[in-house]
Protein backbone atom coordinates (compact mmCIF):
# COMPACT_ATOMS: atom_id res chain seq x y z
CA UNK A 1 0.00 0.00 0.00
CA UNK A 2 1.81 3.04 -1.10
CA UNK A 3 2.50 5.58 1.52
CA UNK A 4 1.82 9.15 1.09
CA UNK A 5 3.20 12.22 3.03
CA UNK A 6 0.82 14.85 3.29
CA UNK A 7 2.24 18.27 3.99
CA UNK A 8 -0.01 21.23 4.04
CA UNK A 9 2.19 24.11 5.07
CA UNK A 10 0.34 27.25 5.08
CA UNK A 11 -2.18 29.60 3.84
CA UNK A 12 -4.42 27.90 1.48
CA UNK A 13 -2.20 24.75 1.59
CA UNK A 14 -4.23 23.83 4.47
CA UNK A 15 -7.44 23.94 2.29
CA UNK A 16 -6.44 21.94 -1.23
CA UNK A 17 -4.15 19.14 0.33
CA UNK A 18 -7.66 17.71 1.70
CA UNK A 19 -9.03 17.99 -2.05
CA UNK A 20 -6.33 16.31 -3.53
CA UNK A 21 -6.90 13.66 -0.47
CA UNK A 22 -10.72 12.79 -1.52
CA UNK A 23 -9.30 12.67 -5.47
CA UNK A 24 -7.00 10.03 -4.56
CA UNK A 25 -9.51 8.64 -2.11
CA UNK A 26 -12.23 8.31 -5.12
CA UNK A 27 -9.64 6.76 -7.19
CA UNK A 28 -8.90 4.23 -4.27
CA UNK A 29 -12.79 2.99 -4.54
CA UNK A 30 -13.26 3.21 -8.05
CA UNK A 31 -9.82 1.12 -8.96
CA UNK A 32 -9.77 -0.78 -6.05
CA UNK A 33 -6.78 0.47 -4.76
CA UNK A 34 -5.63 1.89 -0.88
CA UNK A 35 -3.19 4.37 -0.21
CA UNK A 36 -1.91 5.60 3.55
CA UNK A 37 -2.07 8.80 4.55
CA UNK A 38 -0.34 10.95 6.81
CA UNK A 39 0.36 14.22 7.37
CA UNK A 40 3.33 16.17 8.83
CA UNK A 41 4.13 20.06 10.32
CA UNK A 42 6.00 22.14 7.89
CA UNK A 43 6.28 25.85 7.14
CA UNK A 44 5.53 28.34 9.03
CA UNK A 45 2.85 26.44 10.63
CA UNK A 46 5.55 24.11 11.68
CA UNK A 47 7.81 26.97 13.07
CA UNK A 48 4.57 28.21 15.37
CA UNK A 49 4.61 24.52 16.36
CA UNK A 50 8.07 23.74 16.73
CA UNK A 51 10.54 26.35 16.32
CA UNK A 52 11.50 25.46 13.25
CA UNK A 53 10.06 25.39 9.52
CA UNK A 54 11.64 21.45 8.55
CA UNK A 55 11.14 19.43 11.81
CA UNK A 56 13.81 16.45 11.86
CA UNK A 57 10.64 14.61 12.37
CA UNK A 58 9.30 15.75 9.31
CA UNK A 59 12.38 15.28 7.26
CA UNK A 60 12.34 11.54 8.38
CA UNK A 61 8.77 10.93 7.60
CA UNK A 62 9.46 12.54 4.24
CA UNK A 63 12.48 10.07 3.78
CA UNK A 64 10.18 6.77 4.76
CA UNK A 65 6.94 7.79 2.56
CA UNK A 66 6.14 6.66 -1.05
CA UNK A 67 5.15 9.73 -2.54
CA UNK A 68 4.87 13.32 -0.73
CA UNK A 69 2.04 15.84 -1.53
CA UNK A 70 2.75 19.46 -0.38
CA UNK A 71 0.53 22.34 -0.48
CA UNK A 72 2.25 25.79 -0.04
CA UNK A 73 4.23 27.66 2.64
CA UNK A 74 5.00 31.14 3.33
CA UNK A 75 3.19 33.97 4.80
CA UNK A 76 3.62 37.64 5.94
CA UNK A 77 3.26 36.06 9.46
CA UNK A 78 7.14 34.66 9.41
CA UNK A 79 9.12 37.23 6.58
CA UNK A 80 10.35 39.23 9.37
CA UNK A 81 12.14 35.86 10.32
CA UNK A 82 16.09 35.06 10.35
CA UNK A 83 16.73 33.97 6.62
CA UNK A 84 17.39 30.27 7.90
CA UNK A 85 13.97 30.12 9.27
CA UNK A 86 11.92 31.19 7.20
CA UNK A 87 9.42 28.70 5.33
CA UNK A 88 11.46 29.43 1.45
CA UNK A 89 15.07 28.46 2.70
CA UNK A 90 14.60 26.94 6.12
CA UNK A 91 11.91 24.59 4.53
CA UNK A 92 11.25 24.20 1.11
CA UNK A 93 14.86 24.74 -0.44
CA UNK A 94 16.43 22.51 2.20
CA UNK A 95 14.04 19.62 1.11
CA UNK A 96 14.14 19.53 -2.29
CA UNK A 97 18.15 19.60 -1.82
CA UNK A 98 18.16 16.83 1.21
CA UNK A 99 15.29 14.99 -1.21
CA UNK A 100 18.02 15.42 -4.32
CA UNK A 101 14.96 16.55 -6.28
CA UNK A 102 17.13 17.81 -8.54
CA UNK A 103 13.75 18.08 -11.45
CA UNK A 104 10.94 20.07 -11.38
CA UNK A 105 8.26 19.04 -14.03
CA UNK A 106 5.69 21.99 -14.77
CA UNK A 107 3.24 21.34 -17.03
CA UNK A 108 1.04 23.79 -18.84
CA UNK A 109 -1.84 22.86 -20.49
CA UNK A 110 -5.03 24.26 -21.55
CA UNK A 111 -7.96 22.90 -20.94
CA UNK A 112 -10.21 23.67 -23.82
CA UNK A 113 -13.41 25.01 -21.38
CA UNK A 114 -10.55 27.45 -19.84
CA UNK A 115 -10.11 28.89 -23.51
CA UNK A 116 -11.76 32.49 -22.44
CA UNK A 117 -10.51 32.33 -19.35
CA UNK A 118 -6.67 32.70 -20.77
CA UNK A 119 -5.36 36.08 -20.89
CA UNK A 120 -4.08 35.24 -24.60
CA UNK A 121 -6.48 35.25 -27.59
CA UNK A 122 -8.52 31.79 -27.89
CA UNK A 123 -6.68 31.23 -31.53
CA UNK A 124 -2.55 32.15 -30.20
CA UNK A 125 -3.76 29.66 -26.54
CA UNK A 126 -5.65 26.83 -28.58
CA UNK A 127 -3.89 23.53 -28.15
CA UNK A 128 -0.94 24.81 -25.23
CA UNK A 129 0.54 21.69 -24.12
CA UNK A 130 3.87 22.16 -23.22
CA UNK A 131 6.01 21.06 -20.16
CA UNK A 132 8.69 23.04 -18.48
CA UNK A 133 11.67 21.19 -16.93
CA UNK A 134 12.87 23.25 -14.19
CA UNK A 135 16.37 22.36 -12.49
CA UNK A 136 15.78 22.30 -9.04
CA UNK A 137 18.45 22.04 -6.72
CA UNK A 138 21.04 24.43 -8.14
CA UNK A 139 21.84 27.72 -10.17
CA UNK A 140 21.02 31.33 -7.66
CA UNK A 141 19.14 29.69 -5.20
CA UNK A 142 22.04 27.66 -3.57
CA UNK A 143 24.63 29.39 -4.69
CA UNK A 144 27.08 30.63 -1.77
CA UNK A 145 25.57 33.99 -0.91
CA UNK A 146 26.62 36.77 1.41
CA UNK A 147 26.22 40.56 2.92
CA UNK A 148 28.66 42.73 3.37
CA UNK A 149 29.74 46.07 3.43
CA UNK A 150 31.75 47.56 1.05
CA UNK A 151 33.32 51.30 1.06
CA UNK A 152 30.65 52.09 3.81
CA UNK A 153 27.87 50.35 1.83
CA UNK A 154 25.63 47.48 2.08
CA UNK A 155 26.30 45.20 -0.86
CA UNK A 156 24.54 41.40 -1.00
CA UNK A 157 25.75 38.53 -3.25
CA UNK A 158 24.02 35.80 -4.97
CA UNK A 159 26.35 33.23 -6.86
CA UNK A 160 25.04 31.29 -9.84
CA UNK A 161 27.10 28.10 -10.13
CA UNK A 162 26.10 25.01 -12.16
CA UNK A 163 28.74 21.80 -12.98
CA UNK A 164 28.22 20.05 -16.02
CA UNK A 165 26.82 17.03 -13.79
CA UNK A 166 24.31 18.37 -13.05
CA UNK A 167 23.25 20.16 -16.59
CA UNK A 168 24.03 16.57 -17.98
CA UNK A 169 20.95 14.70 -15.71
CA UNK A 170 18.71 17.30 -15.90
CA UNK A 171 19.10 17.85 -19.92
CA UNK A 172 19.28 13.99 -20.06
CA UNK A 173 15.30 13.76 -17.82
CA UNK A 174 14.20 16.59 -20.56
CA UNK A 175 15.41 14.82 -23.93
CA UNK A 176 13.87 11.60 -22.89
CA UNK A 177 10.32 13.35 -21.76
CA UNK A 178 10.49 15.00 -25.40
CA UNK A 179 11.14 11.66 -26.97
CA UNK A 180 7.95 10.56 -25.87
CA UNK A 181 6.32 13.84 -26.47
CA UNK A 182 5.94 15.66 -30.26
CA UNK A 183 10.18 15.23 -29.67
CA UNK A 184 10.77 18.99 -29.97
CA UNK A 185 13.19 20.11 -27.15
CA UNK A 186 13.95 24.05 -26.04
CA UNK A 187 16.83 24.83 -23.97
CA UNK A 188 16.82 28.20 -22.30
CA UNK A 189 19.73 30.19 -20.96
CA UNK A 190 21.30 33.47 -21.35
CA UNK A 191 24.26 32.09 -22.64
CA UNK A 192 25.29 35.67 -24.78
CA UNK A 193 25.99 37.31 -20.82
CA UNK A 194 25.92 34.53 -18.15
CA UNK A 195 29.56 32.11 -18.46
CA UNK A 196 26.73 29.38 -16.49
CA UNK A 197 24.14 29.74 -19.46
CA UNK A 198 27.23 29.31 -21.82
CA UNK A 199 28.37 25.83 -19.80
CA UNK A 200 24.62 24.78 -20.15
CA UNK A 201 24.78 25.69 -24.07
CA UNK A 202 27.39 23.41 -24.47
CA UNK A 203 26.09 20.48 -22.41
CA UNK A 204 22.87 20.61 -23.95
CA UNK A 205 24.33 20.53 -27.45
CA UNK A 206 26.63 17.81 -26.96
CA UNK A 207 23.91 15.76 -25.12
CA UNK A 208 21.61 16.45 -28.07
CA UNK A 209 24.04 14.43 -30.14
CA UNK A 210 22.21 11.06 -27.90
CA UNK A 211 18.95 12.15 -29.28
CA UNK A 212 19.21 12.87 -32.79
CA UNK A 213 15.59 12.19 -32.99
CA UNK A 214 14.80 14.83 -30.84
CA UNK A 215 15.08 18.78 -32.29
CA UNK A 216 16.71 20.78 -29.83
CA UNK A 217 16.98 24.77 -30.46
CA UNK A 218 18.10 27.12 -27.58
CA UNK A 219 16.55 30.55 -26.96
CA UNK A 220 17.54 33.22 -24.80
CA UNK A 221 15.48 33.68 -21.41
CA UNK A 222 14.31 37.15 -22.72
CA UNK A 223 13.02 35.79 -25.67
CA UNK A 224 11.57 32.72 -24.52
CA UNK A 225 9.11 34.86 -22.10
CA UNK A 226 8.35 36.80 -24.99
CA UNK A 227 7.46 33.79 -27.30
CA UNK A 228 5.26 32.04 -24.87
CA UNK A 229 2.78 35.08 -25.14
CA UNK A 230 3.73 35.15 -28.60
CA UNK A 231 3.02 31.40 -29.54
CA UNK A 232 2.77 29.47 -26.86
CA UNK A 233 1.56 26.25 -29.13
CA UNK A 234 5.21 26.53 -30.44
CA UNK A 235 7.12 24.85 -26.92
CA UNK A 236 6.58 21.22 -26.47
CA UNK A 237 9.15 20.50 -23.28
CA UNK A 238 11.22 23.68 -22.34
CA UNK A 239 14.60 22.50 -20.09
CA UNK A 240 16.01 25.61 -18.19
CA UNK A 241 18.10 26.36 -14.90
CA UNK A 242 16.01 26.97 -11.87
CA UNK A 243 15.45 30.83 -11.69
CA UNK A 244 15.05 31.08 -15.23
CA UNK A 245 12.29 28.14 -14.72
CA UNK A 246 10.99 29.66 -11.45
CA UNK A 247 9.78 32.49 -13.66
CA UNK A 248 8.93 31.21 -16.94
CA UNK A 249 6.65 28.64 -15.22
CA UNK A 250 4.29 31.34 -13.41
CA UNK A 251 4.04 32.93 -16.80
CA UNK A 252 2.91 30.02 -18.41
CA UNK A 253 1.02 28.81 -15.69
CA UNK A 254 -1.10 31.83 -16.54
CA UNK A 255 -1.18 31.18 -19.85
CA UNK A 256 -3.49 28.13 -18.92
CA UNK A 257 -6.91 30.22 -17.30
CA UNK A 258 -5.36 30.24 -13.93
CA UNK A 259 -2.01 30.05 -11.64
CA UNK A 260 -4.28 27.55 -9.49
CA UNK A 261 -3.97 25.13 -12.74
CA UNK A 262 -0.51 24.48 -12.76
CA UNK A 263 1.16 21.21 -10.96
CA UNK A 264 4.51 19.83 -10.39
CA UNK A 265 6.09 17.14 -9.85
CA UNK A 266 9.91 17.42 -8.28
CA UNK A 267 11.89 14.11 -9.45
CA UNK A 268 15.12 12.58 -9.22
CA UNK A 269 15.77 11.49 -5.77
CA UNK A 270 14.34 8.46 -4.03
CA UNK A 271 10.92 10.27 -3.14
CA UNK A 272 9.36 12.24 -5.25
CA UNK A 273 7.37 15.33 -3.78
CA UNK A 274 4.31 16.84 -5.68
CA UNK A 275 3.00 20.16 -5.13
CA UNK A 276 1.19 23.08 -7.14
CA UNK A 277 3.10 25.45 -8.56
CA UNK A 278 1.66 28.46 -6.64
CA UNK A 279 2.15 29.72 -3.14
CA UNK A 280 0.31 29.88 -0.24
CA UNK A 281 -2.05 33.02 -1.22
CA UNK A 282 -2.80 34.18 2.28
CA UNK A 283 -4.88 36.82 0.79
CA UNK A 284 -7.43 34.34 0.07
CA UNK A 285 -6.17 31.86 3.21
CA UNK A 286 -8.99 30.43 5.02
CA UNK A 287 -11.96 31.55 2.95
CA UNK A 288 -12.51 28.67 0.64
CA UNK A 289 -11.68 30.97 -2.68
CA UNK A 290 -8.50 28.66 -3.38
CA UNK A 291 -8.56 26.21 -6.18
CA UNK A 292 -7.39 23.18 -5.59
CA UNK A 293 -6.93 22.00 -8.93
CA UNK A 294 -3.39 22.45 -9.10
CA UNK A 295 -3.19 20.20 -6.28
CA UNK A 296 -5.89 17.70 -7.40
CA UNK A 297 -3.27 17.32 -10.97
CA UNK A 298 -0.12 16.83 -8.79
CA UNK A 299 -2.15 14.10 -7.45
CA UNK A 300 -2.53 12.41 -10.48
CA UNK A 301 1.36 13.29 -11.72
CA UNK A 302 1.88 11.32 -8.50
CA UNK A 303 -0.44 8.46 -9.48
CA UNK A 304 1.66 8.51 -13.18
CA UNK A 305 5.19 9.14 -11.62
CA UNK A 306 5.64 7.69 -8.25
CA UNK A 307 2.81 4.61 -8.61
CA UNK A 308 2.80 3.69 -11.98
CA UNK A 309 -1.35 3.92 -12.19
CA UNK A 310 -1.38 5.57 -15.69
CA UNK A 311 -5.06 4.57 -16.02
CA UNK A 312 -6.17 6.10 -12.36
CA UNK A 313 -4.19 9.47 -13.50
CA UNK A 314 -5.92 10.03 -16.65
CA UNK A 315 -9.29 9.36 -14.20
CA UNK A 316 -8.41 12.26 -12.16
CA UNK A 317 -7.42 14.74 -15.75
CA UNK A 318 -10.16 13.07 -17.00
CA UNK A 319 -12.25 14.54 -13.78
CA UNK A 320 -11.00 17.62 -13.57
CA UNK A 321 -11.72 18.07 -17.77
CA UNK A 322 -15.29 16.91 -17.40
CA UNK A 323 -15.69 19.52 -14.23
CA UNK A 324 -14.80 22.00 -16.09
CA UNK A 325 -16.82 21.28 -19.03
CA UNK A 326 -20.09 21.19 -16.97
CA UNK A 327 -19.38 25.24 -15.98
CA UNK A 328 -17.54 25.04 -11.97
CA UNK A 329 -15.45 28.13 -11.22
CA UNK A 330 -13.66 28.67 -8.42
CA UNK A 331 -13.05 32.50 -8.23
CA UNK A 332 -9.86 32.56 -9.77
CA UNK A 333 -11.12 30.70 -12.85
CA UNK A 334 -14.75 33.48 -12.43
CA UNK A 335 -13.58 36.29 -14.61
CA UNK A 336 -14.73 34.44 -18.22
CA UNK A 337 -18.14 33.35 -16.03
CA UNK A 338 -19.11 30.32 -14.91
CA UNK A 339 -20.60 28.71 -11.84
CA UNK A 340 -18.58 29.72 -8.81
CA UNK A 341 -17.55 26.94 -6.34
CA UNK A 342 -15.99 26.75 -2.91
CA UNK A 343 -12.63 25.09 -2.44
CA UNK A 344 -14.32 22.25 -1.13
CA UNK A 345 -17.00 21.96 -4.04
CA UNK A 346 -14.33 22.22 -6.13
CA UNK A 347 -12.69 19.08 -4.60
CA UNK A 348 -16.19 17.52 -4.03
CA UNK A 349 -17.36 17.53 -7.67
CA UNK A 350 -14.16 16.23 -9.38
CA UNK A 351 -14.19 13.04 -6.65
CA UNK A 352 -17.78 12.69 -7.37
CA UNK A 353 -16.81 12.52 -11.30
CA UNK A 354 -13.62 9.92 -10.84
CA UNK A 355 -15.98 7.45 -9.17
CA UNK A 356 -18.38 7.29 -11.64
CA UNK A 357 -15.64 7.71 -14.31
C1 LIG B 1 7.97 27.72 -6.65
C2 LIG B 1 8.05 28.75 -5.58
C3 LIG B 1 9.30 28.52 -4.75
C4 LIG B 1 10.49 28.53 -5.69
C5 LIG B 1 9.50 29.51 -3.59
C6 LIG B 1 8.34 29.47 -2.63
C7 LIG B 1 10.80 29.30 -2.88
O1 LIG B 1 8.03 30.02 -6.14
O2 LIG B 1 7.91 26.51 -6.32
O3 LIG B 1 7.98 28.07 -7.83
O4 LIG B 1 10.95 29.60 -6.07
O5 LIG B 1 10.92 27.46 -6.08
MG1 LIG C 1 7.66 30.04 -8.24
Amino acid sequence: MPKILLLPGDGIGQEIVPEAVKALEAVGKRFNRSFQFQEALIGGTAYDECGHPLPESTLKLCQESDAILLGAIGGPKWEQLPVHLRPEMGALLPLRKKLRLYANIRPAVLFPDLIAASPLKPEVVQGMDLIVVRELTGGLYFGPKKREIVDGEEQAIDTLVYRAGEIIRIGRLAFELARKRRKKLTSVDKANVLASSRLWREVMTELGREYPDVELEHLYVDNCSMQLVRKPTQFDVIVTENTFGDILTDEASVLTGSIGMLASASIGGEVALYEPAHGSAPDIAGQQKANPLATILSAALMLDISFNMHQEARAVEDAVRAVLKEGYRTPDLMHSGGKEVTTAQMGDLVAEYIQKG
